[in-house]
């Protein structure tokens, strides 16, 4: 099948207004599952201090606030969450009007993903300008890192959602059951790698730097597949050196 110009994705070039960002990361189904990943040219998830703040940049902050604002619910790794500091997430003021224009509440809920339930107490205090937190576990999660969650979050924002792991569709099935069919995941590797290999992600939005790094690290998607996986390009959007790429997964969709 060759590249017809009707299938030639749109390249727009920064700087971007937020009317823009809305234009190219409008999501387009009702029910759309997406994963935001930033990578170096030789494709390093995490810079030298092995976290992925070292390796972002302006565009690609604007551009991770803009998947968020169209979002209904937000997916973590718990590695994810331990690492890079999350808290409950807070919507920048400039997304508020459009969040709630669309019925979408003001701070998108978080799911931290775990199987051991060792979720950082800074993610489950509570505070009157960040979303909800539920916890998606498994059967085999311990009776007493179930209990103490609980007692944080309530027994409503616990989701069990697999036997010895969290099953991607499963999850997903149980957010739909909550209204949430606009999903973003913000990783890591090891979710990525697992909802990839499920068949469960629509579309990744990957943003390139300009970086060479070199050494050892992650991809943005680690796991035990092998197998090759065709995407689609969707959208090109290039700010000063870096590139923000938009790619259809579920190309049969
Ligand atoms: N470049 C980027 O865009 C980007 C994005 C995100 C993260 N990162 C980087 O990636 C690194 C972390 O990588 P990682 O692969 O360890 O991250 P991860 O996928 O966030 O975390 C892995 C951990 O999350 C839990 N988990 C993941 N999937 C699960 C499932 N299906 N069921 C149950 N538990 C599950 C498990 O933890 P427990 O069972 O122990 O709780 C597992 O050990 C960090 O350095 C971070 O900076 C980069």
């Amino acid at each position: 099948m060759g590249m017809s110009s009707d299938r030639a994705p749109a390249l727009t070039r920064g700087p971007l207004s937020q009317q823009a960002l809305m234009d190219l990361y409008a999501p387009p189904q009702e029910s759309w599952v997406r994963a935001n990943f930033v990578s170096t040219m030789d494709g390093r998830a995490t810079g030298p201090d092995g976290l992925s703040g070292s390796i972002n940049s302006p565009a690609d902050k604007a551009v991770f606030d803009a998947l968020r604002a169209f979002s209904d619910v937000v997916v973590v790794a718990s590695g994810t969450i331990r690492a890079e500091g999350y808290t409950r997430l807070n919507t920048p003021d400039e997304w508020v009007e459009m969040r709630t224009a669309a019925g979408r509440a003001v701070h998108p809920p978080l799911v931290v993903v775990t199987g051991s339930g060792d979720v950082p107490d800074r993610v489950l205090e509570e505070g009157p300008d960040f979303g909800d937190v539920l916890v998606a576990l498994t059967e085999q999660t311990s009776q007493d890192a179930v209990d103490r969650l609980t007692a944080r979050i309530g027994k409503d924002n616990i989701i069990v959602a697999g036997k010895d792991r969290v099953d991607a569709a499963t999850l997903l099935a149980k957010l739909r059951e909550r209204g949430w069919t606009q999903v973003l995941t913000e990783g890591g590797p090891t979710l990525l790698g697992a909802w990839v290999d499920s068949g469960v992600i629509d579309e990744i939005d990957l943003t390139v730097r300009p970086l060479a790094l070199g050494g050892e690290g992650p991809s943005i998607l680690t796991g035990s597949s092998e197998a090759l996986r065709e995407a689609r390009l969707l959208s090109v959007l290039s700010v000063e050196d870096d590139l923000m790429l938009r790619y259809q997964l579920s190309v049969s969709k």
